[in-house]
């Protein structure tokens, strides 16, 4: 399922298990809604509306932050990279993309809309919405608005076009994966999202209970002392499979839009292996010694036909398989850093399936809730992100201006 080791094994701190025990206090008093969100979502209810979209050739997934990565992470299961995105996902206003999309559509009909918007108030996401809107020919059939707030711009706009409203999850977006906002999605990819959530919910209780399980504390306990003593705050996510850069994406913006606060947190760095061997890891290896490293990578991967060809010269490539000269460089690269003294942890998916990847966005999501009271931060707010939604606002009514600064 998930196995989590540390490139040196730490003593677990007192701050770490105290942290823990906090955030199961608050769970456990309802302070933090996350665990009961989680355990009530119907996911018969999900699969139901799912089958709204079942005549749609292609879905097309509106929304951003946390409205988007985790559903698309989850996708990567049911339509991994290279194979054809039946549900794409749209978060930026790149009039270039736009562009393209108006010119090369011409199956307007077949085309289905999930607008996801928690505030239902993100001016991207309606903008989205309104460049779209006068293409399709049957709205209220093809468009579905998932948002918390009916009264919201979104929620407004919907009831006044006519168009389907779902509930979004009383949670914050960032942390909504796993509710409708991305099982959603997932489910109209195709993904087994049953087995999805149920590995998330046992592994996330699992280790709010015994957070020696999966070497969480450890983990954390190292985090938290190359916080603390070495001044290192960045987290570099080395993803070894780019069906799993969505899981970093995700991973990503919960860390950071958690974590950053009050001049405190962590910034991730996003690696894809064995890409960025060839881009960042001199700069990892050699240079300041101010990052973690959390290598993703997964157990088992698929068997390619042997690599036959004779290749000249003595070189090690005769009769190998792609997995293998995968696994190589990743081993290679993570222990090149362990030998510069570099700090390391692996997260290892026994498989990329629903299972493994439900565990690993369990531990991942019980990790940044731990850091809160670590950290002594909100890290269920996002004062920053509404400020420059606020400020976008009022530049949009005053156009010159925000050309010229
Ligand atoms: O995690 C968050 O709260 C944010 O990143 C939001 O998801 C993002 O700003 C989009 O907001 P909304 O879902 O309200 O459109």
């Amino acid at each position: 399922m998930l196995t989590v080791s540390l490139s040196t094994s730490h003593n677990i701190s007192h701050e770490a298990i105290s942290s823990l025990e906090k955030t199961r206090e608050k769970i456990t008093t309802g302070e933090i809604p996350h665990l009961s969100v989680y355990q009530g979502i119907d996911i018969n209810r999900i699969l139901g509306l799912a089958e709204l979209f079942k005549d749609a050739e292609e879905v097309w997934v509106l929304g951003t932050g946390g409205s988007r990565f985790g559903g698309e992470a989850l996708c990567a299961l049911a339509q991994p990279i290279g194979t054809p995105q039946r549900v794409r996902f749209f978060s930026n206003v790149d009039p270039w993309v736009f562009q393209e999309l108006l010119k090369n559509t011409t199956n307007w009909g077949k085309i289905k809309l999930l607008v996801i918007s928690k505030s239902g108030n993100t001016t991207e996401t309606l903008s989205q919405l309104g460049q779209l809107l006068p293409y399709l020919p049957d709205a209220h059939e093809q468009v579905f608005c998932l948002t918390e707030n009916p009264e919201s711009v979104l929620g407004i706009f919907a009831k006044e076009k006519n168009l389907q409203l779902i509930p979004h999850d009383p949670i914050g977006g960032r942390f909504s994966a796993l509710t409708t906002t991305g099982l959603l999605p997932a489910a109209i990819a195709g993904v087994n999202v049953g087995l999805l959530h149920q590995s998330f919910l046992k592994t996330f209780e699992t280790l709010l209970t015994d957070g020696e399980q999966l070497h969480f504390l450890e983990s954390l306990s190292q985090l938290w002392e190359l916080y603390t003593e070495h001044k290192i705050a960045n987290e570099v996510l080395f993803a070894y499979g780019d069906n799993l850069l969505g899981l970093g994406t995700w991973f990503k913006q919960l860390l950071a839009e958690s974590t950053g606060k009050d001049g405190k947190g962590m910034t991730p760095i996003l690696a894809q292996g064995t890409e960025d061997q060839h881009s960042q890891l001199q700069l990892y290896q050699d240079g300041p010694d101010n990052k973690r490293y959390t290598f993703i990578s997964v157990k088992n991967h698929p068997i390619l036909p042997a690599i036959l060809e004779p290749w000249p010269g003595d070189n090690p490539f005769y009769d190998t398989t792609l997995s293998q000269v995968f696994r190589s460089y990743e081993t290679g690269t993570r222990l090149s850093l362990i030998e510069a003294g570099r700090p390391c942890r692996q997260l290892l998916l026994e498989n990329f399936d629903e299972v493994s990847l439900g565990a690993a966005m369990a531990f991942l999501t019980l990790e940044v809730m731990v850091l809160g009271p670590l950290l002594e931060v909100n890290i269920y707010d996002q004062p920053g992100v509404e400020q420059s939604k606020a400020l976008a606002k009022e530049h949009l009514r005053d156009p010159v201006e925000a050309i010229i600064s």
